[in-house]
């Protein structure tokens, strides 16, 4: 079953305006280069520029948890109740749920509130917005330096908990339930692996050198 995908996304929410369809569409097609080899096309995605990079990685956090998660929250309650509450693949992934919407919404929040705003000043000076230069000074150059150092993996646990799942069999009366919450885990783990090698292997570089640039 073919899933929403972010370009539907922004479509729904109108964000067609900004510019936003052209570059989702590259990197969309860059994710399905991804799908059928399961190599990252990193040159293809390196021609994109790091404002639109920004944009895409911004709009791809909100997609996470306004769609993603709420949908596989809704397919793990509905797979809990047919398994049934004393069952231990329910526990699993009742635990599961709840810690890792914590971690990945802490993990997009230090994101959207530190590493976003920082390149986007970044951008703006490039771009003439000379009173930024004195912004950035007050910044802190750990912020970028230090990102691959602090990046977490988020497709990790949930590799744990989809191969923890298989080990179960599907209660008779909800195998659609269950092959539901299994495409979507597989569909996420490959999203959040390609989300994060675009942030680690072509944002975060360029925004490197920007700052080298900009900074010196
Ligand atoms: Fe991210
Ligand atoms: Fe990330």
């Amino acid at each position: 079953m073919q899933q929403e995908r972010i370009l539907d996304f922004i479509k729904d929410r109108n964000e067609l305006a900004k510019g936003g369809q052209k570059v989702a569409d590259l990197i969309e097609l860059g994710f399905s280069d991804y799908l059928e080899t399961g190599k990252i096309p990193f040159q293809l995605l390196e021609n994109i520029a790091l404002k639109d990079l920004l944009h895409y990685v911004e709009t791809s956090h909100v997609f996470y948890l306004e769609k993603k998660l709420p949908e596989i929250s809704q397919s793990i309650l509905s797979l809990c109740k047919a398994f049934g509450q004393s069952h231990p693949i329910t526990l699993v992934l009742n635990h599961f749920f709840h810690k890792y919407y914590k971690d990945l919404k802490d993990h997009l929040a230090l994101e959207d509130e530190q590493i976003i705003p920082y390149v986007s000043v970044l951008v703006q000076a490039e771009n003439g917005a000379f009173e930024n230069l004195a912004l950035l000074k007050i910044c802190d150059r750990y912020l970028l330096s230090n990102f691959h150092e602090n990046h977490s993996d988020t497709e990790m646990d949930i590799r744990i908990v989809r191969r923890t799942l298989m080990e179960f069999n599907a209660p008779p009366s909800a195998e659609s339930q269950y092959r539901l919450l299994l495409n979507q885990l597989t569909a996420f783990e490959k999203d959040l692996h390609f989300h994060s090698e675009l942030e680690e292997k072509v944002m975060i570089p360029k925004a490197l050198d920007l700052e080298k640039a900009i900074r010196g």
